[in-house]
């Protein structure tokens, strides 16, 4: 009797030991949303519209600016991926090698200068103007990326869709989205995956985004352009192409208009327990440079000091951070997003 009722207190011992050694192992290999988003930090967009995709020669982007942009003092990158057209509809939407191949390069030489990465699919047009005709397409674009990638470091980042908006409505986006996380999470149950809500990834349309309460492992993604007509005067794709001469001062109205919607942001954040990455901000090249660099400065602080990381928009084609052809940075822009220190 004595010797069954030990051996049934250490069974029960052992037993207790081991789910608690498979939790801890668990929890060690499910990484911390909000550590995970203090390592994207300090970001940029990079490679969205870059020649290279078509071809290695014509790139614009060279490898020693992944290490430029780890001196000047960022964290991580956004690559840009139009992969739509890169992927074969004959052939279960396998995408094309020579495709993974830039991609790679990229990844690899970016995780070489310890800067995180953050694959994000950005064909937003055709999804929001033809969701159901490209879902296939989308969903087959996770399951691929995600087998291509699954043995990779936590310090790469799946953001599952740049700005859904139009036809891909909020209330659609919620469908699409949980799809495709349950598809990477097959293969990948332990990455962090970044998902924004619809209409743009706007603040205010984060309350209808409905993520799945179990999965802690992920991070929110929101992208600011306000004011509009200031952040986009002159620009050719928007109804404010003609529309040139606002400036950004930074006067006290400016700085609460600013600091109004990102307190809406964070109670959010807050209230749903979810980190926030501030995906994409920027202003055009047209507008004068002194206001872009009040208001560059200004959101960059207002979301550091919130606790939420950022990507700039962009770093080569328009807005941009990096001249190429005169291989400098556009220094009102960079000091505004990384304040000068001693070290730089
Ligand atoms: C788009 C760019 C555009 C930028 C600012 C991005 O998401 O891909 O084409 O320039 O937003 O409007």
């Amino acid at each position: 009797m004595k010797t069954s009722k030990i051996h049934l207190v250490v069974g029960l011992v052992s037993i207790l030991l081991w789910v608690a050694g498979d939790a801890k192992a668990q929890s060690k290999s499910k990484p911390d949303a909000f550590a995970q988003n203090q390592r994207l930090g300090r970001g940029v967009n990079i490679l969205g519209y870059d020649p290279i995709w078509r071809s290695r020669e014509q790139g614009r982007f060279k490898v020693e600016y992944f290490q430029k942009l780890k001196a000047a003092g960022f964290n991580s990158v956004r690559i840009n991926l139009h992969a739509f057209r890169q992927m074969d509809a004959t052939n279960s939407w396998a995408i094309k090698p020579s495709w993974f191949e830039v991609l790679d390069w990229a990844v690899n030489e970016a995780q070489a200068q310890g800067l995180a990465v953050i694959l994000d699919l950005h064909e937003f047009t055709p999804m929001g103007n033809d969701p159901s005709g490209n879902k296939e397409k989308f969903l087959a674009f996770w399951r691929r990326m995600a087998a291509h990638y699954q043995n990779a470091p936590a310090t790469v980042f799946f953001e599952l869709l740049n700005e859904p908006f139009d036809k891909l409505t909020p209330e659609l986006w919620n469908e699409y989205f949980a799809e495709a996380l349950g598809i990477i999470r097959k293969t990948n149950p332990t990455r962090t995956v970044i998902v924004g809500p619809g209409q743009w990834n706007q603040i205010d349309r984060l309350v209808e985004l409905k993520l799945p309460e179990s999965d802690r492992n992920l991070i929110v993604t929101v992208h600011f352009y306000e004011p509009f007509a200031f952040t986009h005067q002159g620009a050719s794709w928007t109804d404010r192409k003609d529309k040139l001469g606002f400036d950004w001062k930074g006067s006290p109205e400016e700085v609460a208009a600013l600091n109004r919607a990102f307190d809406r942001a964070q109670a959010w954040s807050k209230a749903n327990k979810r980190p926030l990455f501030l995906g994409e901000f920027g202003a055009y090249d047209r507008g004068p440079m002194d206001s872009r660099m009040h208001w560059t400065a200004a959101v960059a602080r207002a979301a550091e000091s919130r606790g939420w990381s950022w990507a700039y928009w962009q770093f080569d084609s328009d807005f941009i951070l990096y001249d190429v052809k005169r291989e400098a940075w556009v220094e009102p822009i960079l000091n505004a997003l990384i304040p000068k220190s001693p070290t730089r």
